[in-house]
């Protein structure tokens, strides 16, 4: 049986998880789901980030549903997020990041967009160190590393109906890096019929809020994707809606965009839509289509039908909302 890795975590991590598994639990999917611990609360119980144990089930695993995991607040400088410890060693170098308003009325732009983010180098090498006073990182932009994440925009167009992928950078400054991801950007494009066009990174952020028709498909470097995708979130219904997979070649891990909020972790009141949506990226992942459709749509009825959690302006805290988002799966 194919088997998903479930990686609750930290904070509100088990609250949207533990949401989103009821949902998973009540559908015929033939899949088998194991727990893997990681994150600070693991570490706290194990001594490890990121155990033995759990590598060896993502291991044998096709995809994973991860919650949130939080760093801890004054890292040692030899800490390593365990989350992009997993993008490098199961090589997911694909980010992913569906953004397109669920509810209309939580949109401050009219976006309809995807971000395709490298994940796996970039600013996010980790290679930092320390030299005459400075603290010197290597920041890393390779050809194949260009190369693979522009052919997966434009899968990613395809498959999503789009004509028109936007490669965004900064090569005024960054002439060679991000100079050697513009050209590779219009080498992969040619001939793929779909309409090609680049943007600096920070004309991009702008625009993204005052031009938003202007963009389908966004593909971009590392750092500039986490931070125009938490930008897309907040533009298309905010963090709490927002979902996104990253992939490998053989292998997917799913999360919301949003963090672990230790602030409001363990009341109750968290909103999993984003994680139930990312479930939904999963199980189309596992070419399981018709439970991913059914999935979002129980999702967007109970939404349109006004039930919602407190950030979207509703009363509901997570599991009454889940419980009313089951009602609907089973109609
Ligand atoms: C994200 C997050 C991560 C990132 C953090 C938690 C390391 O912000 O998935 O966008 O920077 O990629
Ligand atoms: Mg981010």
């Amino acid at each position: 049986m194919t088997r998903v890795a479930v990686i609750a975590g930290d904070g509100i991590g088990p609250e949207v998880v533990g949401a989103t598994m009821r949902l998973l639990g009540m559908m015929d999917l033939g899949l088998e789901f194991v727990e893997a611990p990681m994150g600070l609360e693991c570490f706290k119980r194990t001594g490890e980030y990121l155990p033995r144990e759990t590598l060896r089930v993502l291991e044998g695993s096709k995809a994973a549903l991860f919650g949130a995991i939080t760093s801890p607040v004054a890292p040692d400088p030899s800490y390593s997020s365990p989350l992009l410890e997993l993008r490098r060693r199961f090589d997911l170098y694909a980010n992913v990041r569906p953004c397109f308003p669920l509810l209309p009325e939580l949109r401050v732009t009219d976006l309809n967009a995807v971000i395709v983010r490298e994940n796996t180098e970039g600013m996010y090498t980790g290679r930092e160190r320390e030299e005459d006073g400075s603290v010197v990182l290597e920041r890393v932009v390779s050809e194949r590393g260009c190369r693979r994440i522009v052919e997966k925009a434009v899968k990613v167009t395809k498959a999503m109906g789009l004509s028109k992928v936007t490669c965004v950078h900064k090569a005024n400054v960054l002439r060679r890096s991000d100079g050697l991801f513009r050209r590779v950007f219009y080498e992969v494009m040619e001939g793929t019929g779909l309409e090609a066009d680049d943007m600096l990174v920070d004309a991009a952020a702008a625009a993204l809020i005052s031009q938003p028709k202007r963009f389908q498909c966004i593909v971009t470097l590392n750092l500039y994707g986490d931070i125009l995708s938490d930008e897309a979130a907040a533009l298309t219904g905010g963090l709490g809606m927002a979902p996104s997979a990253n992939l490998g070649a053989h292998f997917g891990l799913f999360e919301p965009v949003h963090g672990s909020a230790p602030d409001i972790a363990g009341k109750g009141i968290a909103n999993p839509c984003a994680t139930i949506l990312s479930a939904c990226l999963m199980l189309t992942f596992l070419r399981r289509m018709d439970a991913a459709a059914r999935l979002q749509a129980a999702l967007v009825q109970t939404l349109t039908e006004g039930e919602r959690t407190r950030d979207l302006g509703g009363s509901l805290g997570t599991w009454e909302f889940a419980d009313r988002v089951a009602e609907r799966l089973v109609r």
